[in-house]
């Protein structure tokens, strides 16, 4: 059975192999020819699939990349898995969504089941994805409609495509019934809703519990500095209780694509039907202010200015041991420091080049001030230590250097 995946990022790439893996026919469709290239030439941009993984499915023909909508013509099962950011004034951009949508709409020639794994807000699938393809579909064709939201961590080496649970739901009981055949080929845990919009904001609320919680621990941090209590010691104290309690560590704010984007998309569709989402919108704040309150401790730490000082900052991607850069609280952190005159390099050994510079290499001594924005695995962290005799860690792995 020939199956498509539209866009071929850190969710469409690995849901195409492990579709190849159980044995369906697998077009990866992506309308970056950079990227179609990469992949059909066995180069892998998403560290969860490996080169040789590729190679393996390109070689058995179990997987193709391609920017042909001819490729889709005759595709039975259909997923969607492309970017739903937030526009510049930050409501749900569907553009991509919209976009795949009207491509499968015109490309498909057959009936088929389509199945939306973008992240969006409750009635995507119902009022937006479904309308527009059956609005551009030839005579006689009648597709079926699911979601299943997709719930990858990129990196996670415990939770992948496989062990972790998966939502889904039809818009009718065949689109269902289709669902949970396509996934039970390579997932060990399916789990029916009653309808895709309870699949849809599910997948809002677990990424909104993660924002609350980080901007109420970095809220926390940010108190007991200025009572002189040691944040770290604070939560795994409360963290000894066997209930009730979940442990979140403070950092410098959240980024990618998800917890920063998704609680606004689940904002976006309360104020539409008249609700203020409160803590969405307080978390959200707390979060993006924290570059800015920690320049300002570093700030009062180091003589009352950072004018002319050379900062060094470790870490541009948004979490450990990937190399995503998508709304990086580093980038902020970087702004404010340079709002206050500081010259500031960066070092990330994942990531090459980034907002139009590259990671520098780190030289002891050379810097006034060092923020370990993200630590990666791969990083020195002796030579770190040894970079400034002023050395901050807002991920409270560093031994060693200044904490939060
Ligand atoms: N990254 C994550 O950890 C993660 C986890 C769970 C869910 N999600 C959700 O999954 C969706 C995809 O995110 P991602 O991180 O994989 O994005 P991504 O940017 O890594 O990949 C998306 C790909 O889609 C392609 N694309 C865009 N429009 C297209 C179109 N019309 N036709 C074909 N290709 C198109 C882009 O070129 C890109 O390669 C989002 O809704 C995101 O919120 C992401």
């Amino acid at each position: 059975m020939k199956v498509a995946v539209i866009g071929q990022g850190y969710v469409g790439l690995p849901i195409a192999i492990h579709a190849a893996t159980a044995g369906y026919e697998v077009i990866g469709f992506d309308l970056n020819l950079e990227i179609v290239n990469n992949l059909n030439s066995g180069k892998s941009h998403i560290s969860d699939i490996s080169d040789s993984e590729l190679k393996k499915y390109l070689e058995s023909k179990k997987y193709r990349a391609s920017s042909d909508p001819k490729d889709l013509e005759d595709v039975e099962i259909s997923v969607i898995a492309v970017p739903t950011p937030l526009s510049e004034d930050r409501k749900p951009d569907l553009a991509f969504v919209e976009s795949a949508s009207q491509i499968l709409g015109k490309s498909l020639k057959k009936s088929g089941l389509i199945i939306n794994e973008s992240t969006s807000y409750p009635g995507t699938l119902r009022n937006v994805i479904a309308p527009i393809i059956k609005s551009l579909s030839g005579d006689g064709i009648s597709h079926e409609f699911a979601i299943s939201p997709e719930r990858v961590d990129p990196g996670n080496e415990n939770w992948s495509i496989k062990n972790t649970a998966r939502l889904f739901a039809g818009l009718t009981p065949t689109a269902s019934e289709k669902t949970r055949a396509f996934y039970d080929k390579f997932c060990d845990n399916l789990i029916e809703v009653s309808s895709p919009e309870v699949a849809e904001t599910a997948k809002l609320f677990e990424n909104t519990f993660r924002q609350v919680n980080i901007a109420l621990v970095n809220e926390l941090a940010l108190i007991t500095r200025d009572l002189g209590i040691s944040v770290h010691e604070t939560i795994e104290a409360a963290a000894s209780k066997p209930y009730g309690f979940m442990k979140f560590t403070p950092g410098l704010g959240v980024g990618g694509h998800c917890i920063p984007v998704d609680p606004t998309y689940l904002s976006y569709v309360a104020e539409l039907a008249g609700r203020n989402a409160n803590f969405i919108n307080l978390a959200n704040k707390v979060n993006l202010e924290m570059p800015a309150e920690i320049v300002k401790r570093i700030k009062n730490e180091n003589g009352g200015s950072l004018k002319g000082k050379e900062v060094l900052v470790c870490g541009a991607a948004y979490k450990p041991d990937i190399s995503d850069v998508r709304e990086t609280p580093s980038e902020i952190l970087i702004e404010e420091l340079m709002k206050e005159g500081a010259i500031v390099s960066w070092h990330d050994p994942l990531v090459a080049s980034w907002r139009g510079s590259k990671s520098v290499e780190i030289n002891t001594k050379k810097y006034a001030v060092t923020i370990v924005a993200m630590l990666h695995s791969v990083m020195d962290k002796k030579l770190i230590l040894k970079s400034s005799d002023y050395v901050l860690d807002c991920t409270g792995k560093l031994e060693g250097a200044k904490k939060l």
